[in-house]
């Protein structure tokens, strides 16, 4: 008929064509809105965002920086309003602070750049007749969490020896959550956020006497002496020759009740402790929720947890005290993919595998469940605290950098991005493999599991590569089969999502192609199975985070909007969101068609 040639429906638009504009753009016949900047007032008695009068108090009531994960939970009652959860990865203090001397923080900037970490709770309200979204201020339910707010560790490595400090003797109380980065939403109504590269915030290493312990901080990346924001100036704990332990309260997943304006968020133990990137739940045909999760590092792992309570359905206080408790009790397992290809085939010069496709199968391999350990020689306080460690013993596969992490509502496929890993095959790191195909891998891909009988608590899937990103005209590039001419060029997958079609949406970090990053919409089922088309460009130096695509509209967080080399407040690279003479500030978008119909039909 006459939608076969035609794009999947929710993909029909003009394709934006790779650029460098210092701009958000969107495709022909499509709208956008700023709905909040770094620094908009959020909370009750905040002040208006001034980058010449920036203060700790103020920004603990504004919009966090560096907006990364997003997702919108419902707001019934209130007319054309939803509840905006958004994260804060890091700060970049030479493009917020006037006169920023990265030798000679200020205790002022340091405590400034605490306040602008964390998570932010914003209540949001529709126009009615366009998809424009803008914050609802002073709203009840607004909350901004920083580094320095409480949070609660839960589950079955909380109170751990592991996890006390001299300010917390009893290893179940952390101030603040560090660097942020995808996360989750869950059925029951909470948001998940994941905490990753952590270890940039911790200094000397480099001297911690015992080698045990320097060993465990090494696999989690911290080896130097002083940290590049020199908070250790400022509070002990982040000095890890003072406090060692600090550190191992966080790299955890973060659930965030935001219906409830006073519940302290929980830094969920059983989920593991490594870089998480995000944390997406599903639930299995019995209702208990299994957690899919990347350790975004090159060569580590990508792992799921299965929770062994169900769910509760229903509002009342007793189900949703319940369902707070779910993530806090089940297993945690590893991924170990095969390739099904000759064995003796190696991988790395763009051929495509001996028997036609990227695929295979996987084994989920346990670690621990509750107090028990699955891992010789470690208990499963040591399992959860340094899981990087437990994997490693149980010979899981090292992945390219897996970031983000989406089930298919509709078929239950799961869709893993995996980055890039430069590194891949070079100075004696591991080779090419069928499921991470490509030596120094520059652009990345995407990778497709099927978990036996649609089972999500199953210990054995299927998987094959989805897409294998770059330049549609490399050989080593592939797009489900789908015709390489008919694609849009994408480089970097990130953060994934989908709409209510099924389709795929992909923003990526980091494009190696030459055009700034972006979001890409792809069919993952169908004729058109493939075909990679994009949908919006970032401005320069920013990278695409946190998609949703509702009917009506897509929202994007462009995050580090500027962030180039050698850039500065006083020498921008960028003008975005206000123009020139402005501070560049990351911010939440909206984009909806000028003729209010849906995305993409
Ligand atoms: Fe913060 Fe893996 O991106
Ligand atoms: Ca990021
Ligand atoms: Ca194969
Ligand atoms: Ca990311």
């Amino acid at each position: 008929g006459r939608g076969k040639n035609r794009p999947a429906r929710g993909l029909r638009f003009t394709p934006v064509a790779p650029n460098t504009a210092d701009a958000v753009t969107v495709p022909e016949g499509y709208a956008q809105n700023v709905v909040i900047r770094w620094g908009d007032p959020i909370l009750r008695g905040a002040p208006a965002f001034d980058p010449d009068r920036q203060s700790a108090k103020a920004q603990a009531g504004q919009f966090g920086y560096n907006n990364d994960y997003l997702t919108l939970l419902p707001l019934p009652g209130e007319r054309g309003r939803q509840v905006l959860f958004a994260n804060h990865e890091y700060t970049d203090e030479q493009l917020m602070f006037p006169g920023y001397d990265e030798d000679d923080p200020t205790r002022e900037q340091v405590e400034i750049a605490w306040a602008a970490h964390g998570l932010s709770v914003v209540v949001v309200q529709e126009e009615r007749r366009t998809g424009r979204l803008t914050a609802v201020p002073r709203h009840h339910l607004n909350r901004r969490f920083t580094a320095t707010s409480e949070f609660r560790l839960t589950g079955p490595a909380a109170g751990s020896e592991l996890l006390r400090t001299s300010a917390d003797r009893t290893g179940r109380k952390v101030l603040g959550t560090l660097n942020n980065c995808a996360g989750g939403t869950t059925p029951w109504g909470t948001a998940l956020s994941a905490e990753e590269n952590f270890n940039q915030y911790f200094a000397h290493a480099d001297a911690v006497a015992d080698p045990d312990t320097r060993a465990r901080l090494k696999r989690y990346g911290m080896t130097g002496g002083a940290s590049d924001r020199k908070w250790e100036r400022f509070d002990d704990r982040f000095d890890l020759s003072k406090e060692p332990n600090e550190a191992n309260r966080f790299g955890w997943v973060v659930e965030v009740d935001p219906y409830d304006p006073h519940s302290v968020p929980r830094k969920r133990t059983a989920l593991g402790r490594f870089k998480h990137e995000a944390a997406q739940p599903r639930l299995t045909a019995d209702g208990r929720p299994v957690v899919y999760m990347g350790d975004d590092e090159r060569f580590d792992y990508f792992y799921k947890f299965v929770s062994s309570r169900r769910m509760m359905r229903g509002g009342s206080r007793r189900a949703r005290e319940h369902n707070l408790t779910l993530l806090d009790e089940g297993t945690l397992y590893v991924a170990k993919l095969t390739g099904d290809s000759a064995a003796d085939q190696t991988f790395g010069a763009g051929d495509l595998p001996s028997d036609g496709e990227f695929d295979g199968t996987g084994r989920w391999i346990p670690l621990a469940t509750g107090d028990v350990s699955h891992v010789p020689g470690m208990t499963a306080e040591e399992v959860y605290v340094f899981t990087r460690l437990a994997a490693d013993k149980v010979g899981a596969t090292k992945m390219d950098r897996p970031e983000d992490v989406e089930p298919s509502p509709r078929t239950g496929r799961v869709y893993v991005a995996l980055t890039n890993n430069s590194r891949r095959g070079t100075d004696g790191n591991p080779l090419a493999d069928e499921a991470n195909p490509r030596n120094a891998n520059k652009h990345g891909h995407v990778l497709e599991l099927a978990e036996r009988r649609s089972d999500p608590a199953a210990d054995t899937f299927a998987w094959r590569l989805f897409l294998v990103c770059g330049d549609p005209e490399d050989p080593a590039t592939y797009f489900a089969g789908f015709p390489k001419d008919r694609v849009s060029p994408i480089s970097c997958p990130d953060n994934l999502a989908f709409d209510t079609f099924g389709n795929l949406w992909i923003s990526t970090d980091g494009n190696a192609l030459g055009s700034h990053d972006g979001l890409f919409g792809v069919a993952t089922t169908g004729e058109r199975r493939g075909e990679v088309r994009q949908f919006l460009t970032v401005p320069t130096g920013a990278e695409t985070c946190g998609p949703i695509v509702q009917d009506r509209r897509v929202l994007v967080a462009v995050q580090h909007p500027g962030e180039v080399d050698g850039a500065s407040y006083e020498q921008p690279a960028s003008a975005w969101p206000d123009g020139p003479g402005r501070a560049v500030r990351p911010s939440v978008v909206a984009v909806w068609r000028r003729d209010g119909r849906d995305i993409g039909v």
